[in-house]
């Protein structure tokens, strides 16, 4: 049976002009050995600091781990309500819960896939700590 797929996203395109970096980047970490933290985590999280012109930078292990210690590191915990899209990525939704707290889903808005502003009030609520928005979709209206 033919498949016909509609080409979503060319990772392999996009990555094509860090190909040297990258490698070169690899090359390294494999032939120092050391493949947890490191000197080349410390220089990764002084240099994005720089970048997003802010103090520091936690190197953690994934998104999910970065959205859970961002929310924790808030004091969001249990009795706490955070509001999500509810058509996000399951990270946005587990961050909530691994913190303790309780995952409020908020529906898009029809036109960009993304959170729908106008719905998010009638979702708050005296427990609410934080709105966690997703631009996964990406698309504004047009
Ligand atoms: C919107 C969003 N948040 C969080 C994550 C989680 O990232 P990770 O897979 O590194 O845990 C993803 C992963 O695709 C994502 O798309």
């Amino acid at each position: 049976m033919e498949l016909n797929v509609i080409p979503f996203l060319d990772l392999q395109a996009i990555n094509a002009q860090y190909r040297e970096a990258l490698t070169a980047a690899f090359d390294r970490v494999l032939r120092s050995g050391w493949y947890i933290l490191g000197d080349e985590v410390t220089a990764f999280e002084r240099e994005f600091a720089a970048y997003c012109g802010t103090k520091h930078c936690v190197g953690v292990a994934n998104g999910l781990d970065a959205l859970t210690l961002s929310l924790i590191a808030m004091g969001v915990g249990p009795g706490d309500e955070v509001i999500v899209p509810s058509n996000t990525y399951i990270a946005t939704w587990l961050a909530v819960s691994h913190a303790g707290a309780r995952p409020v889903p908020v529906e898009p808005d029809l036109r960009t896939y993304n959170i729908d502003p106008a719905r998010i009030e009638a979702a708050i609520t005296p427990r609410t700590r934080a709105i966690l928005p997703v631009h996964l979709m990406g698309s504004r209206p047009t």
